[in-house]
């Protein structure tokens, strides 16, 4: 083989291996986007999975969720040392759900246990378990509650600690010793026989 055509050759198996790496190097670090329906559907599947029916659509806990309310809040209050919550009106009405909401402070509020005027989601509200979320998947979950039907309810108050709640409430006793580790002291209304 001549000097020359044993450089071409080099030269030409030296790029198909730059081209081989930059592609597998395109295919590994730019998944192909959603499309618009994709990221929907997946935002769908995302809130069943993660549970958000469970508390937010009304009946779930008692085996029968009325999908055709989907996301508009309960009413079983749950009592504990915080006082009583009820899983809010996630739907896009604007005066009793979020739609006043952008995506960004549905994705805030779920990640990071802050709504946008900076008041704490109170427990049972499980946004630890979502601060692990991927953006892609965050995104795509807001989206999905974004696009449900607006459905009028405005949900019971939360109610403070020590007063008392009317209607259906699940009531959490003081926490053991090993589970209260962690929390902050019971206020004291909390705490009274
Ligand atoms: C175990 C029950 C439970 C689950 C599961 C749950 N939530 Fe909640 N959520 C609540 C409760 C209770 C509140 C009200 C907390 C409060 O009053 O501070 C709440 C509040 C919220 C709020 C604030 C709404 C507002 O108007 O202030 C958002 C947003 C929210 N949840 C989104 C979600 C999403 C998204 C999921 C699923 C990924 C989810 N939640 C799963 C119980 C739950």
């Amino acid at each position: 083989m001549t000097w020359t055509r044993w450089t071409a050759g080099l030269t030409a198996a030296t790029s198909l291996a730059i081209a081989l790496v930059a592609f597998s190097c395109t295919t590994a670090q730019a998944p192909p986007r959603r499309t618009e329906a994709e990221k929907l559907a997946r935002g769908r599947t995302l809130s069943w999975t993660s549970g958000c029916n469970d508390c937010h659509t009304p009946g779930t806990f008692y085996g029968a969720p009325d999908t055709t309310r989907l996301l508009s809040g309960s009413e079983l209050g749950w009592q504990g040392p915080w006082g009583v919550t009820y899983a809010r009106n996630l739907t896009p009405d604007p005066e009793t759900g979020i739609g006043s909401w952008s995506e960004d402070d549905i994705v805030r509020a779920f990640r990071t246990g802050r709504r946008p005027d900076q008041t704490p989601l109170l427990p049972p509200m499980p946004w630890p378990s979502y601060a692990q979320m991927s953006d892609d998947d965050a995104y795509a979950l807001a989206a999905f509650i974004k696009s449900v039907p607006p459905l009028k309810h405005k949900n019971l108050d939360r109610v403070p600690p020590g007063a008392t709640a009317s209607g259906a409430i699940l009531a959490f006793p003081l926490p053991p010793a090993w589970d209260a580790q962690n929390l902050p002291p019971p206020p004291a209304a909390a705490s009274k026989p």
